[in-house]
């Protein structure tokens, strides 16, 4: 087991040392006016080998330009080194091999498997079965191509026309977020919604919109225990029933995603209807498993499959490139530099594609439940800071919102700007789609070389007030990361999340920490469970410090239920 302070190896030491010394004269203008090829030396292209199942935009590559950082060549050689001493690739292969690196819950972590599709397998992957992941989408395969074709009635013989996925965290984020990125390829006469919210608002708003008899609900839960989702499972069942009257009926109606046989037969779902994951897959990382059923259903099986094939790619560029052309490294790397050695307290990602508009909130939970951990594998506190804040928000709705603070606040935030070359709604002859992108291109050359108080007074003439001048000044020497793609399809999107799942799990194993569990989220859920058992009455209310106490009473004044 791992879980070495990173602040013990020497990389580590060494670039702290070339903070302190450099850090002042690392000036992204200067060091582009020093070197013409900084470009192409701080750019690389990923291509995997096989095209995508969308003819029009073969090619499923990924470019990343990450000269408007704030390295040089021997600053990322450090970093390198620091990949090397932190064992990374050690690490990744026992990833691969199916070992427990999961050590808290000793659990392997083999989401890697679940996309082992395709010519290019990986062998030696322990743990799952590969015949039992084929077998599930095997049956993902068929259901989804009833339910398309309107071969699965409902119970009056309709065929569905809406499906709701209820589930939360990794059972709902991801289903949401490869939906809404795979828009063009949906079946636009199949509704989708998700509820997630324990809030009952949600369920009610998404009942109001549909119709039971044409209606699947996809109850989605690793652990079919967690309250939110079994709680609006139950409450869509009782919406169901209230029209279709008998519980047999629940079987054209109802299907669960789940580790927990169990718990879903005992909700009354059978086991026919019910698609199986394992344990070796954590719920942020499960979109790929049986938990991506309403994505399948969405876009089509061959959609779905070509997603689960442009992660595999990336997955083999992961375990195979050398660690310098390895852009999960890359990315991991830069990410450390400044969260570790510039103070940076966060990280944005923003996409200029609308149809990646919760990419950022995918990630939010993907990165920060991930890499969110204080302590080590062997459980001593580390000394430095881990997982950054991850938000963002779709281009270029964020720049007319927080861009203002991201180029003149105080802060310094590091920013992934990510596009596609090509849009899937070519209107006015693609004009709205070069706008946006003169945007994306713009946005990260703005951060970088900013505008100095000379360029301003030169604008507004020597008369200008100081203080308006000062205003209009950009410091910037802000790093960026631009990503570029050739067109968001099934395979494009599959590598860009698998990218940042490699990312993820890079920074984790320098940090030393276990990124797999999420211990974090359990004393909350623990306290409302006693809290919840103690909003009756006034005098229930025990056992909390004063404020805890005084809110609650508050509430039991005013409440009208
Ligand atoms: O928030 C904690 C968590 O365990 C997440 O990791 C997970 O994605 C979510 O809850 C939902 O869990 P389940 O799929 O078991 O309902």
């Amino acid at each position: 087991m791992s879980g070495k302070l990173a602040s013990s190896y020497a990389a580590w030491q060494k670039l702290q040392e070339i903070y302190d010394t450099q850090h002042s004269s690392l000036i992204l203008k200067d060091l582009f006016a020093q070197d013409p090829a900084r470009f192409s030396k701080f750019s690389r292209t990923y291509t995997a080998p096989t095209p995508s199942v969308d003819a029009s935009s073969p090619e499923t590559s990924i470019f990343l330009d990450f000269s408007k950082n704030l390295i040089t060549e021997p600053i990322l050689a450090t970093l390198f080194d620091l990949v090397r001493e932190a064992e990374v690739e050690k690490h990744r292969d026992e990833m691969f091999s199916g070992a427990h690196i999961n050590n808290s819950e000793d659990r392997a972590v083999l989401h890697i498997a679940l996309r082992n599709v395709g010519e290019s397998q990986f062998t030696g992957i322990k743990e799952k079965g590969v015949d039992e992941v084929l077998a599930v989408l095997a049956h993902i395969k068929e259901f989804t191509n009833a339910v398309r074709s309107g071969q699965w009635k409902g119970y009056t013989g309709k065929p569905i026309d809406t499906i709701v996925n209820i589930g939360i965290g990794g059972s709902d984020l991801g289903p949401v977020m490869v939906t809404e990125a795979l828009k063009p390829y949906a079946k636009r006469d199949l509704k989708a919604h998700f509820v997630s919210n324990i809030d009952g608002t949600h369920i009610a708003e998404v009942t109001r919109e549909c119709n039971p008899e044409t209606t699947l609900f996809i109850i989605a839960s690793k652990t079919f225990t967690t309250q939110e989702t079994i709680t609006n499972a139950e409450s869509a069942r009782a919406w169901f029933l209230a029209t279709a009257k008998d519980s047999a009926h629940v079987a054209k109606h109802f299907v669960a995603l789940s580790t927990n046989t169990k718990a879903v037969t005992e909700f009354g779902i059978s086991k026919e209807n019910m698609f199986q994951f394992w344990d070796w897959v954590g719920g942020r990382y499960s979109v790929w498993s049986a938990i991506g059923l309403s994505v399948a259903l969405v876009i089509g099986y061959e959609n779905f499959e070509a997603l689960l094939k442009g992660a595999h790619g990336m997955d083999r560029h992961f375990k195979e490139t050398p660690i310098e052309q390895n852009l999960p490294v890359i990315l991991a790397v830069l990410g450390i530099w400044y969260n570790d050695f510039y103070g940076a307290q966060t990280h944005a990602l923003l996409p200029y594609d609308q149809y990646l508009h919760k990419f950022a909130d995918y990630f939010q939970q993907g990165d920060m439940e991930s890499n969110g951990k204080s302590v080590t594998k062997k459980g001593e506190r580390v000394d430095y800071q881990t997982g950054p804040i991850i938000w963002g928000a779709s281009g270029t709705n964020g720049q007319h919102s927080f861009y203002q603070l991201v180029h003149q606040g105080t802060k310094l935030i590091p920013a992934d700007f990510i596009a596609p070359a090509t849009t899937h709604n070519p209107i006015e002859k693609s004009k709205h789609h070069r706008i946006l992108l003169s945007n994306y291109f713009a946005q990260p050359e703005a951060l970088a070389f900013g505008k100095t108080e000379e360029e301003v007074r030169a604008e507004l003439g020597a008369n200008a007030k100081t203080e308006v001048v000062k205003s209009k000044v950009f410091e910037g020497n802000r790093p960026t990361n631009s990503i570029l793609v050739p067109k968001i399809t099934p395979e494009v999107l599959g590598a860009l999340i698998a990218m940042y799942e490699h990312k993820i799990f890079t920074q984790g194993a320098i940090w030393g920490i276990n990124s797999f569990d999420q211990m974090g989220v359990e004393l909350g859920k623990v306290l409302a469970k006693n809290i919840l058992a103690q909003l009756g009455s006034e005098k229930d209310v025990k056992g909390h410090d004063s404020s805890t106490t005084g809110i609650i009473h508050q509430y039991q004044k005013w409440r009208k239920e």
